[in-house]
């Protein structure tokens, strides 16, 4: 029966790390283990002498079981990348975040002889830097295609006469684009003028629909979750051990209308991460509830940073859900929302923090931005490794 065992083990583990990935196999593999799991487990108490070969096979049954059904559900999900549920276990993302960042070319040999093609609609620095570099971390080709400098000017709507000055239409350059890459990064900001297309990621969408290759978001119409995965690695790394951190996300002024991906995002992992999440914003600044769920929102800004460990402060303009009149346009300037010292007096010393690039003494004053307590360039740098781990989960999963 041992010698059995010790086939059957050598088997999974060679079904493993063949990387062939079926997902119908990797589930009867799962419920196979689960099963001898158990059958394994009563010979503990037997007395046998056999004692701990048993503990030790029942483990290891128990483990490739849940290994098995993970890299299934892997499978299902990280075909695309735009919401936190897309990681599926935010715990486990973090672990290979901490793991990656000790060992960035640990995973080197998963992108080798494949292409990653990063679209940029809009302007970017970090986006641009840090994926690039998480892509060469995992072996991978980058291309970096600029739409508006040098490509022909693309049509995205559909059934328009293409007589103006937009050459050639999405839906012929996404799979061209495609042909010449095995996954896709795109960057395209909200239009804010039209809130069904933007909350229904009507660009994005367009390169899952017609690209056949796996997608992630570098900043689309409603979501940055590059961004939000990169902030939470940031709180992670500096929570206090054994205290629930409570996190303030508070709007700030801006003279332009900006988009609401970055403080979706933030809200929608906060929430699902370990963390007590307060939201401070004008009246009219009221985010979308896909995204902010039943998150506590508190309208005196003051009040909401009393005790906080986290300070995110970030600009957004109307969300369009209490005003949906006034969806995109700037509601409020006023100043006594721009992070001071005076907020920031009212903390448990809280760390401030700014996805960038930032208005200086428009959101954040100097004073509160160079202090030792702003995490803006570690959570900046730690974009390089939430990015590896989406690419890396991304290439498991396409075996
Ligand atoms: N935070 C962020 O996404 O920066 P970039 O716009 O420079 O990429």
């Amino acid at each position: 029966m041992q010698h059995f065992y010790i086939f059957i083990g050598c088997c999974s583990l060679l079904k493993l790390s063949s990387g062939s990935g079926e997902k119908a196999e990797n589930c009867l593999f799962a419920l196979f283990y689960a099963r001898l799991a158990p059958l394994a487990a009563p010979k503990l108490g037997g007395g046998s002498g056999e004692k701990a070969e048993n503990c030790l096979f029942a483990l290891f049954y128990a483990r490739l079981a849940l290994t098995l059904t993970h890299k299934t559900i892997t499978e299902k999900r990280m075909n695309t990348f735009l919401h936190a549920k897309d990681l599926t276990n935010i715990d486990l993302a973090l672990r290979e975040a901490a793991e990656i960042k000790q060992e960035r070319y640990k995973y080197e040999h998963l992108g080798r002889h494949r292409t990653a093609l990063l679209v940029f609609f809009n302007n970017s620095l970090r986006t641009r830097l840090s994926t690039q570099k998480a892509a060469r971390n995992l072996g991978l080709d980058v291309i970096v295609l600029d739409v508006n400098q040098g490509a022909w000017k693309l049509e995205t709507e559909h059934g328009v006469v293409m007589d103006g000055d937009k050459s050639e239409h999405l839906l012929e350059a996404i799979p061209v684009m495609a042909s010449f890459c095995d996954i896709i990064g795109v960057r395209t900001f909200a239009g804010l003028t039209d809130r069904h297309a933007d909350y229904t990621e009507q660009i994005l969408n367009q390169f899952i629909l017609h690209s056949g290759k796996p997608v992630f978001s570098m900043e689309s119409a409603t979501a940055h979750p590059l961004q939000a995965f990169a902030d939470l690695i940031t709180i992670e790394e500096h929570r206090e051990k054994g205290r629930r951190p409570k996190v303030v996300l508070t709007w700030a002024p801006h003279p332009r209308a900006l988009p609401q991906a970055v403080p979706n995002s933030f809200a929608e992992w906060m929430l699902a991460a370990d963390v007590d999440l307060v939201v401070t914003h004008p009246e009219g600044y009221e985010l979308d509830p896909l995204f902010v769920g039943d998150a506590h929102v508190e309208y005196d800004q003051m009040r909401a940073f009393e005790d906080a460990d986290f300070v995110y402060a970030k600009n957004w303009s109307c969300p369009g859900v209490t005003r949906p009149d006034d969806y995109g346009k700037i509601l409020s300037t006023d100043p006594s929302w721009t992070v001071t010292a005076r907020q920031m007096a009212v903390t448990r010393d809280a760390h401030f923090m700014h996805c960038l690039p930032v208005r200086r003494n428009v959101i954040v004053s100097d004073e509160v931005i160079e202090s030792p307590r702003s995490l803006v360039i570690p959570e900046a740098a730690n974009r390089e490794i939430s990015a590896t781990v989406v690419l890396k989960r991304m290439l498991e999963a396409m075996g």
